[in-house]
């Protein structure tokens, strides 16, 4: 792998001890995966922020960070934490739990990264251009990044993507390429879905069989557009076939932004044809349970503003009286708008909570009390079984709030 002078330099331990560590991790991935050389990044999201998910290894490891004090070199998003960082007594947090989250948040504060904790940066700032390189952790938003937004990132790991964005470089392999982007395998979906109106947990249903079809291929959606996706449908698409399948990309015509340049080449003529029957069946696997729901939860990936909003108008019509607990997850950001346009207040007269800064899978719900949890998330019903020790229903939030 061709390094620069500088590089060299970093590796030789000439600035220190923590960036001698993060261009280890760089060039050794580099040469695994046959990269020829670093390229810069414009942006970075990390993973590996919950306490839950890291213990204390990963928090000691994030300390020593710190005190070094080293610092982000590009603007750098975190990832949901184990709890609201405010409000963690609200959700029953354990308070032991919560001083060490808050030690891992600090050490993050300290490198400068931007403490938005979420998993949908590109709807609070982080917004990578058409075609920018960038360095992300977190399956669902490098699929929207390198899929809606046509940036190029690999499905970073937690240490990857923190040494990139201390370096500012990532090896220069995978995605990143133009010949990896091409489209592997067609989607197509029939008539007999396509006519029918459809609510959004559908995405979660198709993205869930694609996944676990393709596994690591490109898919390519001849006509999922005739369905009239929004962008909120096409997070959730990502997500769970970043889950199911561990795909970090994929192009959807007339909808992703490659697709939309005319950019994409499709390489194998492999076609996967989706109609209800295998629909059915996806909702089938999907629901683990026939048990009343302890706890909904919505907002897997983050909630949108415009989602809030979806559920602050249901809870109206169903005059604010829903029989289990509800969980709205969002960044910070989202909350600081739904709590200026009246939907906080709504969701709490209903008995619900917006929660901000983690979500149903990365904080310990299971040490709360929850082991039957409902969700619109394809995402969230493939992880919650395994992380969560969790029962799963899996339908549209319509269905979750109205049909109570
Ligand atoms: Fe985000 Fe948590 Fe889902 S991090 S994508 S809400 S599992």
């Amino acid at each position: 792998m061709h390094l620069t002078r500088e590089e060299e330099k970093i590796l030789d331990g000439e600035y220190g001890e923590i960036l001698r560590k993060c261009m280890n991790l760089l060039v050794s991935l580099g040469e695994i995966y046959g990269a020829e050389k670093l390229i810069p990044i414009t942006s970075a999201q990390i993973s590996g922020v919950s306490y839950k998910t890291i213990g204390d290894i990963g928090l000691e490891f994030l300390d020593d960070f710190a005190k070094e004090n080293v610092k982000v070199k590009v603007h750098s998003t975190l990832n949901p934490a184990g709890m609201d960082l405010d409000n963690w007594k609200d959700l029953g947090i354990d308070e032991e739990f919560a001083l060490k989250q808050l030690r891992i948040i600090d050490a993050f504060k300290k490198m400068d990264v931007e403490i938005g904790c979420t998993c949908t940066p590109y709807l609070t700032g982080n917004v990578p251009k058409f075609a920018d390189h960038i360095s992300w952790a977190e399956s669902s938003a490098v699929s929207f990044a390198n899929s809606v937004l046509g940036a190029k990132t690999n499905r970073e790991g937690a240490q990857s993507a923190l040494a990139s964005a201390i370096i500012g470089k990532t090896p220069y392999y995978g995605y990143h390429l133009d010949e990896n982007r091409k489209a592997t395998v067609t989607i197509e979906i029939e008539e007999n879905v396509l006519n029918n109106n459809v609510e959004e947990s559908i995405y979660g249903a198709i993205g869930y069989i694609v996944g676990k079809e393709v596994k690591k291929g490109v898919p390519y959606f001849k006509n999922l557009y005739k369905l009239k996706p929004n962008v909120d449908d096409l997070k959730s698409l990502g997500a769970v076939m970043a889950a199911s399948g561990g795909i970090a990309l994929y192009h959807a015509e007339r909808l992703t932004a490659e697709c939309r340049c005319k950019k994409v080449e499709i390489e194998n003529e492999e076609k996967i044809t989706l109609g209800k029957e295998e629909i059915k069946d996806a909702y089938e696997q999907l629901n683990t349970t026939d048990r009343k729901p302890e706890l909904i939860c919505v907002g897997c990936p983050h909630c949108s503003i415009r989602e809030i909003k979806y559920i602050a108008e249901l809870l109206k019509k169903r005059n604010y009286k829903i029989k289990s607990e509800l969980w709205v997850c969002c960044s910070l950001h989202i909350k600081a708008i739904a709590d200026r346009m009246g939907y906080t207040e709504i969701i709490e007269k209903a008995g619900g909570k917006i929660v901000k800064d983690t979500c149903m899978v990365v904080s310990p719900i299971e040490d709360l009390g929850y082991d039957v949890v409902a969700t619109n998330s394809g995402k969230a019903a493939v992880y919650l079984p395994s992380f969560c020790k969790s029962e799963v229903i899996f339908k549209d939030i319509k269905e979750l709030l109205m049909g109570e």
